[in-house]
């Protein structure tokens, strides 16, 4: 049964303290304690928030979303002083790690209190947490008062959100209402690390790199299961196929003259065969493949966070362009380009080349 979903109106250029006070943010977050769905801006992606300590609130986000039951969300706080309510311990490489990246694109899996609503944590015995570094969202986090469970505001299995129209385009009428805070900045969503054991594990490469990571605690494991296909992953999210588009991918690798190459060759080869073509490039090379239907240029490959900010754009416009085959050049799996592979690489299903 569809809703209607109310739009929050910000005006655009509000300093934070107009935000507080703002009509739109009052709003959102009554509707938000009431236990509806409301969207919202973060740094990363937009998130589709309700009350975490509600199990009806939160059994909506599964079913607005299409989203298996066995894949926990993430609660969103709007100051490092509420966590204590909500998890059982704050080892000391938490925080280390809050300390240097909260607010920011990096959520800490800890062991919580049994205070939060089961279905956040699909009964797992920890909860995943962190604090967006975004003005509306915590402007809207500090309003509510308590944790806001949120989710990428998608349909399961699309691309994530990067505007408020992309949430739209997914899920107007299923939700309660929408707070447009503009694109988001970051645009790939935060690093997830479990730090409740002995040696943090990275479980979804994101906003904060690895070496970030390593570089504040020294040794960080990294899941096998976000490498080795035989291997499931530790964080049920990251087994699902996601943020794929409906034409085919294939991801290209190599040398860069090689690459450019062999998807010349493949494009020619498909258009042949009658097949809407897309490229996925970047600036450097956009102008090499004239012979597709629609070549995407995002950032440039010396600016991994110009390429992470329009990946998921992209990767929804050629849905919209309806192509049924897209071929997209690799990029070398170090720093914030490490994130964006690991988008690419579910986006294309495995589907890669090595030329
Ligand atoms: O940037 C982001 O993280 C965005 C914004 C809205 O904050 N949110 C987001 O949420 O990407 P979602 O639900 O799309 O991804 C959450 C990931 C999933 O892979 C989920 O399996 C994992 O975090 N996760 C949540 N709780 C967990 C837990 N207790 N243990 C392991 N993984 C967990
Ligand atoms: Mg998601």
């Amino acid at each position: 049964m569809l809703k209607k979903t109310e739009r929050f109106q910000l005006d655009s250029g509000m300093e934070e303290t107009q935000l507080i006070h703002s009509e739109a943010i009052k709003r959102a977050a009554a509707y938000l304690r009431q236990g509806k769905l409301v969207a919202f801006p973060t740094e990363t992606v937009y998130g589709l928030g309700a009350i975490a300590t509600s199990r009806d609130s939160v059994a909506k986000i599964y079913e607005a979303k299409g989203r298996p039951s066995d894949n926990p969300l993430i609660i969103h706080i709007g100051k490092k002083e509420q966590l204590a309510q909500w998890v059982r311990r704050f080892p000391e490489n938490a925080q280390k790690l809050a300390e240097k990246f909260w607010p920011g694109p990096l959520t800490m899996v800890l062991p919580h209190r049994d205070n939060l609503a089961e279905n956040v944590t699909a009964g797992l015995s920890t909860v995943a947490v962190r604090m967006p570094d975004h003005p509306v969202a915590l402007a809207l986090l500090n309003e509510v008062g308590i944790p806001v469970a949120a989710p990428s505001a998608n349909r399961s299995g699309k691309p994530s959100p990067t505007t408020a129209e992309h949430v739209l385009n997914d899920l107007d009428g299923r939700i309660d209402g929408i707070l447009d805070g503009g694109p988001t900045g970051i645009g790939v969503e935060s690093t997830v690390v479990d730090v409740s054991g002995e040696i943090p594990l990275l479980l979804r490469p994101g906003g904060i790199t690895l070496e970030q990571l390593q570089e504040t605690l020294g040794e960080v494991r990294v899941d096998p299961g976000l490498t080795d296909a035989s291997q499931t992953p530790r964080s049920p999210g990251m087994k699902y196929r996601h943020y794929a588009p409906q034409g085919e991918m294939w991801l290209v690798k190599g040398n860069p003259e090689a690459v450019i190459s062999y998807i010349q060759q493949q494009v020619q080869e498909a258009v042949k065969n009658g097949k809407r073509v897309g490229v996925l490039t970047t600036e450097e090379n956009q102008g090499k493949y004239q012979q597709a239907d629609c070549v995407i240029a995002v950032g440039s490959r010396r600016h991994p966070a110009s390429v992470a900010r329009r990946l998921y754009g992209a990767l929804r416009r050629f849905d919209e362009q309806k192509v049924d085959v897209i071929f997209a050049e690799a990029f070398p799996e170090q720093g914030l380009f490490a994130s964006v592979m690991n988008r690419m690489k579910k986006a294309a299903s495995g589907n890669m080349v090595e030329v």
